[in-house]
């Protein structure tokens, strides 16, 4: 990974420092950019919300080869981890690689090592099509994420999604307040919940809402009929001062878990982080920036790298926490004084 991160700090540079630590510090305030929105305290949060829950040791059991795969909306994965879904290398990453080079190392590095990526969307059309033509040429290993337009846009898309061979679509309902968007000319908006069942309605595929950070909007996601939430800040990108999201999980997840899957983001960045958020109540996670810099300095050599490192820190965390599968993730190895 070594290697891999160099080469993202020349071809980000101006737009990512690669810092040691993924924190939201240095880059406060840079979206469009890597960073958070405001004075990136969102951001911020998440990483600090992570770095504070820690593991009770354990050392004396039979755990020697943990189980990481899970299952999850009909995928079988190797480990519980995703590819969360960024668009916009240009104007984010400074553009060093294409949009079609970069999803597809993200969509085809997470397939070579079982697990999914996920696709962005954005006002270029581009950002959404180099996605899906992605996930067509993985043979639908992939989740598109589109954003809730306003407009007849929302269904277009929605029907080129499901053309890619995907079975689940995501809608990052977080989006609604981009202010971006709106002076772009491209409104997107708050949906109720009866909006939203309408929406999801409409299609075969199962339907993930990504953005919910709060117990309530859990449930009401459950009655729009989503089979999936993504307790989710957006990185940070939508709002400035949310908890982080481990601060909430627990909370959020317990609403709804066994009922639909809960998936969770925001400042992952190891296979101990991953190992915390199914303590916290997630049945996978997401993980975003950490793997732009996997994607921009190796391609799908640098994601795939990346997955390995992550489920060789999981393994490890979970031989010393005495926990046998990702599929079952006991609350008691965090520590509670
Ligand atoms: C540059 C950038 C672009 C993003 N674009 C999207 C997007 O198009 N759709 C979406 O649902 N989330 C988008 N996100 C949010 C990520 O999916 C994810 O929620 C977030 O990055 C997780 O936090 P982390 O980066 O700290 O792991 C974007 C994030 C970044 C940094």
């Amino acid at each position: 990974m070594k290697d891999i991160r160099k080469k993202a700090r020349e071809r980000m540079k101006g737009y990512c420092r690669v810092c040691p630590v993924c924190n939201g510090v240095a880059c406060a305030g840079q979206v469009p950019g890597m960073g958070g929105l405001g004075t990136a305290s969102s951001f911020k949060a998440n990483v600090a919300a992570l770095a504070a829950e820690r593991f009770n040791m354990r050392s004396i059991h039979t755990v020697e080869t943990p189980d990481t795969s899970v299952s999850l909306l009909g995928y079988d994965l190797s480990m519980p981890v995703l590819a969360a879904p960024i668009g916009g290398v240009e104007f984010n990453m400074g553009g060093s690689v294409s949009e079609e080079d970069y999803i597809r190392a993200i969509i085809l590095g997470c397939r070579e090592k079982g697990t999914l990526g996920c696709t962005g969307d954005g006002v270029p059309a581009f950002i959404h099509s180099a996605g899906f033509a992605a996930i067509q040429e993985a043979g639908g290993a992939g989740i598109p994420f589109i954003k809730p337009w306003e407009t007849a846009e929302l269904f277009e898309k929605l029907e080129k999604a499901e053309a890619t061979g995907a079975i689940v679509w995501g809608m990052d309902i977080d989006a609604a307040g981009l202010v971006t968007l709106k002076k772009m000319g491209r409104p997107v908006s708050p949906k109720d919940a009866k909006a939203l069942s309408a929406i999801i309605a409409r299609s075969k595929m199962k339907c993930i809402l990504k953005g919910i950070m709060t117990p309530d909007e859990a449930r009401l996601a459950v009655d729009a009929g989503a089979q999936g939430i993504v307790v989710s800040n957006h990185g940070g990108r939508v709002l400035d001062h949310t908890p982080g999201v481990a601060e909430v999980l627990s909370a959020v997840s317990s609403a709804v878990r066994g009922e639909i899957a809960v998936l969770a983001d925001g400042g992952v960045r190891s296979g101990g982080d991953v190992l915390k958020m199914l303590a916290l109540g997630a049945d996978a996670v997401m993980i975003g920036r950490p793997f732009s810099v996997a994607a921009v300095g190796g391609l799908q050599t640098g994601v795939a790298a990346y997955l390995d490192t992550l489920r060789g820190e999981l393994i490890q965390t979970m031989v010393l926490t005495g926990t046998a599968r990702a599929a079952e993730v006991s609350p008691r190895i965090l520590y509670r004084s």
